[in-house]
């Protein structure tokens, strides 16, 4: 029996409260995630529990219990407190996956403190905006990646504190910086936690949009009620389950369901840090015995790829229960993994914005290959007309996916951008901004983004933030970015530019381009191609019209390209 029984049942009186009674949790209480995923797991007995298996390059090996997780965070928050970090402070994590970064995270919360963790292969410019837009006091960092922050240190006053995980006293220490050795260092065992309430502040994670600059998505530490059900009904975590959710914390998924959910439930789990490799991946799923596998439709297909030959040379018999997001799972991915794994992917649709799962499939439940299944219990969604935003009550009609505003998890707000939060609601309807239309059966099949965010192996990129990083190589004098369809990626970036007079356009330029943008941003951004023309197509006020290059790419219908003139 799963641990959600029957889906029919539990959407009959279904209320969060389930969630808070089992957390113990009543409203006006302090709650603080930092403290649920470690010392509330020691209270239940399960101190000398693994938490966390930690695997790195060849093979190197880390494993900490419940009690080392505990008394770890404790320490990192004692010692930021000890530099002078205050409630509300936003505190960047920017480390490989390596196990500062999971534990990093519970102390900063347990302070009281912002936990702002970003994806480690991010690029100086890409890092500036995020931390300038925070404000961000302190950064957790590797020797590894600390060149990054120095590179744009002097634009950042706020900045005060530059940490070092990894310092072994081979260099001296630059302005700012100063080294912590979580493991070495004397551990604390008393530390008292910051009195957070459901409407604390906890993580501010960025997205991209079609416009401006990356939005922080601000989550609060009441979001745990979901994040704690969601893991429980849908990964179906059980006391005995090895867990692997291949997500990096720098982005949602990694926190809500690498961090939050299995810790708060008490599960054992597994991280690799290594790149990725179909051969690597089946390894350590047989090394560890990986009972429940989250992972990302791209890493499915890439496994697609490598071939089942491969997969027969490794005893994978321990899976019990997989599940996907990010990006459409196609029907042949989920039809695949049943076959060769003899379980199928469950597809969960969700966002940065929503902080847990919207729509999914649950063990037990038919699966429609290529569905996203069904809302979770206590959502109330639906599919909006493009124009009145009233729900189309008509089956298989598209429309743009509409969420009643307060579940637990969500946003509460884009940090210091209210104005573009409040353009996510339409007639009392969050709308994420994806379009999907609802079956016969109420299964939900995903049909694509409202907008112009390029969505590249699961990862979201914003054409206007490459755009901007290519008009500042010497040589490019306009630029358009779109998205270019890949078999595995589903989505690539692909950038239109003319250049400069003087420069010349040859394959050598090419790569001095994408390499510029992989720097300054990061390689997710770099531009798979560059096409280079001697005009791009415009509007009469002279905008670019990303539309039609669009259009091209995806061997599209221009349409009527009058209106877009006006734009
Ligand atoms: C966007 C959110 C939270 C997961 C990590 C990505 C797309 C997400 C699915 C799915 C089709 C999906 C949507 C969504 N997306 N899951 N199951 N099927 N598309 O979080 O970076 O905020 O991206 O990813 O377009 O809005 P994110």
């Amino acid at each position: 029996m799963s641990n959600i029984g029957s889906y029919e049942e539990r959407l009959k009186n279904f209320d969060w409260s389930i969630a808070e009674k089992e957390l113990g949790y009543k409203d006006g209480d302090n709650i603080n995630i930092g403290w649920y995923c470690s010392d509330r797991i020691c209270q239940f007995g399960k101190a000398d529990k693994l938490a966390l298996i930690w695997e790195g390059l060849g093979g190197k090996e880390k494993q900490y219990t419940f009690n080392d997780v505990r008394l770890r965070s404790n320490t990192i928050a004692s010692f930021l407190k000890d530099l002078g970090i205050q409630t509300g402070e936003r505190v960047c994590l920017f480390m490989d996956k390596i196990p500062e970064l999971y534990i990093g995270f519970l102390g900063i919360l347990k302070l009281g403190a912002v936990a702002q963790p970003l994806f480690s292969a991010f690029g100086d410019e890409s890092l500036h905006v995020r931390l300038d837009n925070a404000e961000t006091t302190a950064i957790i960092t590797q020797r590894k990646h600390v060149s990054k922050v120095r590179k744009i240190l002097e634009k950042m006053p706020y900045l005060k504190h530059i940490i070092l995980v990894d310092y072994d006293g081979s260099k001296p220490l630059r302005e700012r910086e100063i080294a912590f050795n979580m493991d070495e260092a004397e551990q604390v065992e008393n530390f008292v936690v910051a009195p957070t309430k459901a409407e604390s502040h906890s993580v501010l994670h960025y997205t991209s949009g079609t416009t401006g600059q990356p939005k922080g998505v601000k989550h609060v530490h009441y979001s745990l009620i979901s994040q704690y059900l969601t893991t429980k009904w849908v990964l179906d975590l059980r006391d005995d389950d090895i867990y692997w959710c291949t997500a990096d914390p720098g982005w949602v998924t990694g926190t809500s369901y690498g961090i939050i959910g299995p810790w708060s439930l008490g599960i054992t789990q597994c991280v690799l840090d290594t790149g990725f490799s179909a051969e690597s991946w089946y390894k350590f799923i047989e090394k560890r015995k990986v009972t429940m596998w989250y992972s990302a439709p791209t890493a499915i297909r890439s496994l697609m790829k490598a071939g089942e030959d491969l997969i027969k040379q490794f005893d994978l018999s321990s899976l019990r229960h997989l599940a996907s997001v990010g990006e459409p799972l196609n029907a042949e991915a989920v039809i695949w993994s049943e076959k060769v794994f003899k379980k199928p992917f469950l597809d969960t649709y969700w966002q940065t914005e929503t902080g847990s799962m919207m729509l999914t499939n649950y063990p037990g439940m038919k699966i429609k290959p290529g569905s996203m299944g069904k809302p979770f219990p206590g959502i109330t969604a639906t599919v909006l007309d493009t124009k009145t935003y009233e729900p189309i009550n008509e089956t298989g009609k598209p429309g743009l996916i509409g969420f009643k505003p307060g579940w637990p998890a969500m946003m509460r707000t884009y940090w210091r951008n209210e104005e573009t939060y409040q353009k996510k609601f339409e007639n009392n309807w969050y709308l994420p901004g994806d379009r999907a239309y609802i079956d016969n059966d109420g299964y939900y099949w995903f049909i694509g983004r409202d907008d112009d965010v390029i969505n590249t192996g699961g990862h979201l990129v914003s054409p206007f933030e490459v755009e901007s990083a290519l008009l500042e190589h010497e040589a490019v004098a306009e630029s358009a970015v779109v998205a270019k369809p890949d078999d595995v990626n589903m989505e690539v970036v692909k950038a239109f530019v003319t250049l400069k007079p003087g420069f010349i356009a040859d394959d050598d330029m090419e790569l001095k381009i994408m390499n510029f943008i992989r720097k300054k941003l990061s390689p997710l951004a770099m531009p798979q191609e560059i096409e280079y023309r001697d005009s791009l197509p415009k509007t009469r006020s002279g905008k670019i019209m990303r539309r039609v290059l669009h259009a091209e790419e995806w061997g599209e219908e221009i349409g009527d390209i009058s209106t877009l003139e006006d734009d």
